[in-house]
């Protein structure tokens, strides 16, 4: 790929935002670890290398650092943050901590004789998040912007073309941030904005049909928005060889298996459902614990897939709607297991396939629905929130029964049908059938009957994410349908809790 930007992450929560903020420019960007070599880099050739916050201090004797051969490759340099921050450590400054920490927004002196600042005003807003700073630079370096308790907030030494700014560009808190990655991009690293999907997508046809040949592929299709764009890029590429095997758990929300069913039984694919609902109630039959009702699942999930694509015959493919971030954050491998997700991530090494097919696994999630778009698939489809791959077997707590799972179904369907017509809507909603019942009153006599919790949140990455502030009188009309609508629901509760310190999902 031409005109690639390297995202060299520091630890930061915002390296995602970073890379997919490039990309929103025309500009193709991937994320690496911050300890990448530099014949590495050298390798890859990028136009432009940006190195991310980070959590870390440089006056810790771990804090991650960056090969410094990377700063003499003639490739020009952003760092942000803890980028900057590092970037003049190594090359001579002084980074000072102690002091009074900058958090949130406030007011920044840019100097837009800068390439950097180039058409932005003298003074605007920008997002701080830092308790060390830059108190020295290094020689060549010139200082390009301040805030009132950061004396350096922006630094450049254009010889070498290298950048830092110790506020955040990335995020939409910093007015014109956005113009700051742009002036980077375009006229520092001098990208051409050639990045588009609709490129994309036809590089990945080319290259599917050449792997591919006039063989078999088969998909493990969930209905989510992966799997489905996954499976509509791959009847572009080779209509009528294209086999979906869609196994239906029974934990689907109202309605759902059918409209993937309908959305799919449209030719240019074999589309086979596997109604396989009894099958995994009677797995869980006794099981409360999420984590072995997590297992099951998936486990059984692998076993009705295996059986089905044993009756196709060999076939030598297995495509999967792996994306980006799928690869990224399982490059870490340092994060304490907070749930064992399920999802199709297991198939491979079960089916020994000779090959896999990951046709998305260059896109961010906001990627793969514009690409889900333009292939017209429907827009329930391409809009759907997340939706954990156990479904609402983990939204049932406790042990899962059928009529349990009808009681889930329906509040569920009540509560994003009052959410429907919210402009903008939280990133996830959903109804959660506790095991607590409660005393009610309904009509003259005495109810005994389970709490419905709703939930709904915003977040960026789901890793974190805030309680949505939903209107009362929003709240009311739910409480009121769903306590009207299914007899045996005895109240309504709205969950208001951040994560951390609980989860988005209960279970
Ligand atoms: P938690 O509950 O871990 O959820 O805060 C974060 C995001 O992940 C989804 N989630 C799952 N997805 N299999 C999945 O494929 C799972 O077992 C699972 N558990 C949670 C959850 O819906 C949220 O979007």
């Amino acid at each position: 790929m031409s005109g690639l930007v390297l995202v060299l992450d520091f630890g930061g929560q915002y390296k995602e935002l970073i890379a997919r903020s490039v990309r929103s420019l025309s500009v193709y960007s991937e994320i690496r670890n911050g300890n990448i070599s530099a014949d590495e880099v050298k390798r890859l050739s990028p136009i432009g290398i940006i190195l991310t916050g980070g959590p870390n201090s440089l006056r810790l004797p771990d804090s991650p650092m960056c090969d410094p051969a990377i700063f003499s490759l003639g490739i020009p340099v952003l760092g942000i943050c803890y980028g900057m921050q590092l970037m003049c450590h190594m090359l001579g400054g002084t980074v000072q901590s102690g002091g009074r920490g900058e958090y949130g927004t406030v007011c920044a002196a840019l100097d837009n004789g800068s390439a950097l600042f180039g058409g932005i005003p003298a003074e605007s807003a920008v997002l701080m998040s830092h308790s060390d700073r830059v108190s020295k630079l290094p020689d060549g370096f010139i200082n390009t912007g301040s805030t009132a308790d950061c004396p350096v907030a922006a630094c450049e030494n254009t010889r070498d073309r290298l950048y830092g700014v110790q506020f955040h560009p990335e995020t939409g808190h910093t007015a014109h941030g956005r113009a700051i990655l742009k002036n980077f991009l375009y006229d520092v690293c001098g990208a051409a904005g050639d990045y588009k999907l609709s490129g994309y997508i036809n590089t990945q046809i080319e290259r599917i049909r050449q792997k591919v040949g006039g063989n078999e592929v088969l998909l493990a299709l969930s209905g989510g928005v992966d799997s489905s764009v996954c499976a509509a890029l791959l009847s572009k590429a080779i209509p009528g060889q294209l086999t979906c095997i869609f196994v239906d758990h029974g934990f689907m929300r109202q309605n759902e298996g059918d409209e993937i069913e309908n959305a799919f039984s449209r030719g240019g694919l074999r589309f086979i459902r596997v109604n396989a609902g009894e099958r995994f109630i009677g797995k869980l039959k006794g099981v409360t614990e999420p984590e072995q009702k997590r297992k099951l699942i998936g486990a059984e999930f692998i076993r009705v897939f295996e059986e089905e694509a044993g009756k196709l015959g060999e076939i030598p493919f297995l495509a999967q709607g792996t994306i980006y971030p799928d690869i990224v954050e399982s490059g870490g491998g340092h994060n304490a297991t907070i749930k064992s997700h399920h999802n199709v991530g297991g198939l491979p090494e079960v089916l020994k396939f000779a090959e896999l097919i990951e046709p998305l696994s260059g896109l961010f999630k906001d990627e793969v629905r514009a690409l889900g778009k333009k292939l017209k698939l429907p827009a329930a489809i391409v809009n759907r929130q997340p939706f954990p791959g156990p479904g609402l077997a983990i939204r049932v707590i406790g042990e899962v029964t059928a009529d349990k799972l009808e009681v889930l179904r329906k509040a569920d369907a009540i509560f994003r049908e009052e959410l429907s017509g919210m402009r903008r809507k939280p990133d996830q909603y959903f109804a959660v059938l506790t095991d607590t019942r409660a005393v009610g009153v309904k009509g003259d006599g005495r109810t005994y009957d389970p709490v419905i919790a709703v939930r709904a949140v915003t977040t960026d990455d789901f890793m974190t994410c805030e309680y949505a502030p939903l209107p009362h009188d929003l709240l009311k009309r739910v409480s009121s349908r769903i306590t009207s609508e299914i007899a045996a629901v005895s109240r309504v509760v709205y969950d208001i809790t951040s994560k951390p310190p609980a989860t988005v999902e209960w279970e």
